[in-house]
């Protein structure tokens, strides 16, 4: 085994090993996930449950599934649990239906899915300033200006963004060992005029952990497991309504076959490289105001 493989290898493990596990917890303390489905009333239940088993069925049937295939499915859907993938497949597979249809009114900006990463909390820099990140932090500088306005052109004082993204090794903070507690992940407040300036560096193209259910699965379908180098950001202001999105770098390779199907053309940046190698851009965000 090469050197480059060894390290890629062990990445990986560790990754798989402590992210998708992580997501599993984080998401049980963050989002009391059960309360939403004590408010659902029976009639929704019960559509809902039985178009989603319908269309298992109508699979089933049209391509004669097997005995063996439906107990490697049981066997599979044990794993995803044991391993803490939900999180992961569902944000990965599914989220971004759900994104589509919650925001399909919007006139502002578009937004995508959440994914599985987002942490509540991270440390204020103000309107202008950098994200936590390790001295000697790996990846080009990358430094990212814009303004937050309402859909009428009203600039929006005090809007609030939230950024998170993954380390040059393609590692979250939180959910990978090792890396400091609020590491790339930072929160800003816009200026008088709406606007923002933030320092950090650029993410890398990322896979998603591919040594548990989620990798099998995408080993077994002859899939590969990249989302394009992203951006988080989560951005919110009084009387609008909350955007979450992510922004992608042109040129990347998995802009157009992203595993988690989140890249819209709106969503790639327009960077411009400067002499020093570092990199500049400008983004902002229009939010829709409350309706109703
Ligand atoms: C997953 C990871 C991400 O970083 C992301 O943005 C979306 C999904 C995942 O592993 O499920
Ligand atoms: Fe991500």
């Amino acid at each position: 085994m090469s050197i480059d493989t060894a390290a890629e290898t062990a990445a990986q493990t560790a990754t798989a090993a402590a992210s998708g596990a992580s997501a599993t917890e984080r998401f049980q303390t963050d989002k009391s996930p059960f309360d939403a489905v004590r408010d659902t009333p029976a009639e929704r239940v019960d559509l809902l449950a039985r178009e989603v088993l319908a269309a298992v069925h109508a699979t089933i049937r049209a391509h004669k599934v097997t005995y063996a295939e439906y107990n490697a499915l049981k066997a599979w859907l044990i794993q995803v649990g044991e391993d803490g993938e939900w999180p992961l497949f569902l944000d990965v597979w599914v989220e971004h239906v759900v994104e589509e249809v919650a925001t399909e009114h919007r006139e502002g900006s578009k937004g995508t899915i959440e994914g599985p990463y987002y942490v509540p909390g991270a440390p204020e820099q103000g309107a202008r300033g950098a994200v936590p990140m390790r001295d000697g932090e790996q990846g080009t500088p990358l430094t990212w200006t814009g303004t937050v306005t309402s859909v009428d052109g009203t600039p929006l004082r005090g809007a609030r963004m939230e950024l998170w993204h993954a380390d040059a090794d393609g590692y979250y903070s939180q959910f990978a060992p090792g890396l400091p507690k609020w590491n790339l992940r930072g929160c800003f407040t816009a200026d008088t005029a709406g606007a923002f300036e933030i320092r950090t560096v650029r993410p890398a193209p990322y896979q998603i952990p591919t040594d548990g259910s989620c990798g099998r699965l995408i080993a077994a379908a002859g899939w590969h497991a990249w989302r394009p180098a992203h951006l988080h950001v989560k951005v919110s202001a009084p009387g609008h309504e909350d955007l979450t999105a992510q922004l992608y770098f042109p040129g990347d390779a998995h802009n157009d076959d992203d595993i988690a199907s989140a890249v819209k053309p709106e969503l790639v940046l327009d960077p411009r490289q400067n002499a020093d190698g570092s990199v500049t851009v400008d983004y902002g965000f229009v939010l829709d105001p409350v309706r109703g």
